[in-house]
């Protein structure tokens, strides 16, 4: 195993949310520790995921003290744990009863396999817990929603859900999240609607980018849920790049007229170039009957061309009177209200870009 090999240990993936966890952690090139009570499913899981990485299977009963200490072991002689799932869950017995007569052994069991053993099993580990480890215990909306029927279920998942919330305030070296995965189509969500088709909830495969993204994010320990947290973009910044007739012009105009402060400059025999920092950007992407509604609203029909700048200033007749003086021009006359509720104005920019300006009139007018 290389050196930079992460290993996370995830309790029930042999199928469901674990599995497709366990999947996509696998094509990232971690190690894996799986656990779960059927030998045989837990094979079948540990030969498919084994074709892209090093795995371990330990079957057993996450509320079995033997099975843990088994877990343990195997996650010291891969060398520490970098992340720990507790996925494992029962959901007790279904139709699920509601309290006043739920089984009081039963509720036991429920709060053994959903509570006690999972932060039994931190402890189990916590010698072989990697620096920056991530613990993720898997919680559900049964832990806050007061749905009839779920008692059992659901006050194990807010104990679960509130011991999370303290191991994070006790352990601020770990990283201790509670993640709810959202419906999903599994056989635990199965046994909870016996008789219901369920074929419209998502599969737990569309869970996991969200829990990648808490795993590889720096977000601070804390309540999630899955399907709130999108992946990263695969980029990390946006630059327009600009090609200007007159440097020194658009320079005065970016940097004087809409104030943006300078991240870099250079100038060379090859030639000038200046790199303005811009505060929140983001793309719009408007069809071409979108794009000439836009250039008739407030440019009177002067089309923007292939890219047009837009910029939200806090007064759009202030920040057009500076920007005049930095050398643009304005197109299609004056600022005009939108049918969409914003204040637009259109100008020119020396280096020949039209550019909007707009503020929301509501807002505007709430400063005010
Ligand atoms: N499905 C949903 O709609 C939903 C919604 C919110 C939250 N969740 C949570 O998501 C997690 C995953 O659930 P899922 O829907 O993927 O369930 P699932 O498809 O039924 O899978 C559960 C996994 O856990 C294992 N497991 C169950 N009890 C165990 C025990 N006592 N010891 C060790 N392993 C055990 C199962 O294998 P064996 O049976 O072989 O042990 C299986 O691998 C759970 O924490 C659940 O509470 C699910």
């Amino acid at each position: 195993m290389s050196e930079n090999t992460r290993t996370a240990l995830i309790t029930g993936a042999s199928r469901g949310l674990g599995l497709a966890l366990a999947r996509r952690l696998a094509e990232d090139g971690w190690s894996l520790v799986i656990g779960g009570r059927d030998a045989e499913a837990l094979e079948a899981a540990r030969a498919e995921l084994s074709g892209a990485a090093s795995v371990a299977a330990v079957p057993g009963d996450v509320s079995e003290g033997a099975h843990r200490l088994a877990l343990a072991e195997a996650v010291r002689n891969s060398g520490g744990l970098d992340l720990l799932v507790n996925n494992a869950s029962m959901l007790g017995p279904s139709p699920q009863p509601e309290l006043m007569e739920y089984p009081l052994d039963a509720l036991e069991e429920v709060f053994r396999v959903n509570v006690f053993a999972p932060l039994a099993l931190i402890r189990a580990a916590k010698e072989n817990l990697n620096s920056g480890a991530a613990i993720i215990n898997v919680t559900s909306d049964a832990a806050i929603q007061n749905y009839e029927g779920w008692g059992g279920y659901g006050s194990s998942k807010a104990a679960l859900d509130q011991m999370t919330n303290i191991l994070a305030a006790e352990r601020g070296d770990l990283r201790v999240y509670a993640l709810d995965p959202g419906d999903m189509r599994t056989r635990m969500h199965q046994s909870a609607f016996p008789d219901e088709d369920i074929s419209d909830r998502p599969l737990p495969e569309e869970s996991v980018p969200g829990i990648i993204r808490l795993i590889e994010g720096d977000l601070p320990s804390g309540r999630y849920e899955a399907r709130g947290l999108p992946e990263e973009p695969r980029i990390k910044e946006l630059r327009v790049a600009i090609t200007a007739d007159d440097f020194d012009a658009a320079r005065r105009f970016y940097g004087e007229g809409l104030g943006l402060p300078v991240a870099d400059e250079w100038s060379g025999e090859s030639g000038n170039g200046v790199i303005f920092s811009a505060p929140d950007t983001t793309v719009e992407i408007l069809d071409r009957r979108q794009s000439e509604f836009v250039d008739e609203v407030e440019a009177k029909g002067h089309a923007s061309g292939h890219v047009r700048l837009a910029v939200e200033a806090g007064d759009v007749g202030e920040t057009a009177a500076a920007l005049r003086d930095a050398g643009a021009r304005m197109v299609g006359g004056t600022a005009v209200e939108t049918p969409w509720g914003d204040m637009n104005a259109r100008l020119e920019t020396p280096d020949g870009l039209q550019i909007t300006l707009f503020h929301p009139i509501e807002e505007k007018e709430a400063v005010r």
